[in-house]
């Protein structure tokens, strides 16, 4: 079959190419094998190109890990599906191919009127975002929610589903005031803050009444972790879910987190198990999917690319400009 592939194993963008002689993935127990229609691009794919990405073990060499597409074969043991079924879901990696075998406790039958762009765009985000708020967040009804990078794909995911289940308020952060506005126009964030102008810890115990917020979803790291730190309430929880500033975070002040018993925890889900990503997968099914087939839901495509311009698509997301989802199509 054909792969997206990476010259000399890592590189840059224009490292990638389409490998045409690459052994097509049987179904094993339990598992779909599916032609991909389409797949998603996810920011741990660009470190995964650069060998800077710590990956699973069953992870595969081809890179991706969200598709839409069609059941080829099933292996033994799969009841769920059926041979022809349209289907999207998550895989530990090989989503960037024509075939990828992948767990059926990861795939999610694909309703006609999710389009295969829009579907392959759905699965890291949507879970990511739904075990950071609910599995590690704690996140309930009436909490205050700080969403870093609120045009991330993630942070897209993240707002609405905080707002549509009760959200007191929804407050953002990202580098610009179009940005800003995409999140309070489209997602239903309360306010926005840009981080490269303004002390959002500042802005947010003004908004606030000194009070906080009660959960911080902060994919950034290093720039953020002190001002999280200031602008959480008291038992407030900070997840971490990723360093795009950088990992060594220096000179913190660790006293609010003691007087105000604040939780701070870093999480994964490309490391987890396929249990407890199945868990991730029925809550997106149950909380998520009826929002995203009756449009209460959005899924925002910045721009859909043929696989063949895959090097365009890396540079594209490398770029930080986009509000949403990078799609490649596998024609
Ligand atoms: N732990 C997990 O399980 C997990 C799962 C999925 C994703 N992630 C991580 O979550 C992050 C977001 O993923 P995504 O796919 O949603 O990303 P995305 O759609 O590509 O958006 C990323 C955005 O983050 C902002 N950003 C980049 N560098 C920044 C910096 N140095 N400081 C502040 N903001 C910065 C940029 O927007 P601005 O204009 O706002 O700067 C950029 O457009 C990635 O780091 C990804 O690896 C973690």
């Amino acid at each position: 079959m054909r792969a997206v592939d990476i010259k000399n194993d890592v590189g840059d963008a224009d490292a990638l190419f389409i490998n045409d002689d690459v052994p097509t993935p049987i179904a094993r127990e339990g598992e779909l094998l599916v032609r991909v229609r389409a797949f998603g691009l996810n920011r741990m794919d660009l470190m995964q190109r650069e060998g800077r990405y710590m990956l699973p073990p069953q992870a595969p060499k081809t890179l991706g890990v969200e598709f839409s597409g069609t059941v080829e074969s099933l292996g033994d043991g799969v009841t769920d599906f059926k041979e022809g079924d349209a289907v999207f879901g998550l895989a530990y990696g090989g989503a960037y191919a024509e075939f990828i075998n992948v767990s059926a406790k990861m795939c999610i039958h694909k309703p006609d009127i999710l389009s295969w762009e829009t579907a392959a765009g759905i699965p890291e985000t949507w879970i990511t975002a739904t075990q950071a708020l609910w599995t590690v967040g704690g996140f309930k009804e009436g909490d205050r929610v700080l969403i870093h990078a609120g045009a991330s794909g993630v942070g897209i995911a993240a707002m609405q589903l905080a707002r549509a289940h009760g959200a007191a308020a929804v407050y953002t952060t990202t580098s610009s005031q179009e940005k800003i506005n995409f999140c309070t126009e489209n997602l239903g964030a309360t306010a926005g803050f840009n981080y490269k102008t303004q002390d959002f810890a500042e802005e947010i115990m003004k908004a606030t009444d000194g009070k906080g917020v009660d959960l911080i979803i902060d994919p950034v790291g290093q720039t953020h972790l002190q001002k999280d730190i200031n602008c959480a309430s008291r038992d407030g929880r900070i997840v971490i879910l990723a360093m795009m500033s950088g990992a060594i975070a220096k000179e913190i002040n660790i006293a609010p987190i003691l007087f105000k018993r604040l939780r701070i925890e870093g999480t994964t889900l490309r490391s987890r198990e396929v249990e407890y990503q199945r868990v991730l997968r029925d809550k997106v099914v149950e909380e998520a999917l009826p929002g995203l087939t009756d449009g209460g839901f959005k899924v925002f495509i910045e721009k859909v690319f043929s696989w063949k311009d895959i090097r365009d698509a890396h540079k594209l997301m490398e770029s930080n400009q986009t509000q949403g989802k990078i799609i490649c199509l596998v024609d």
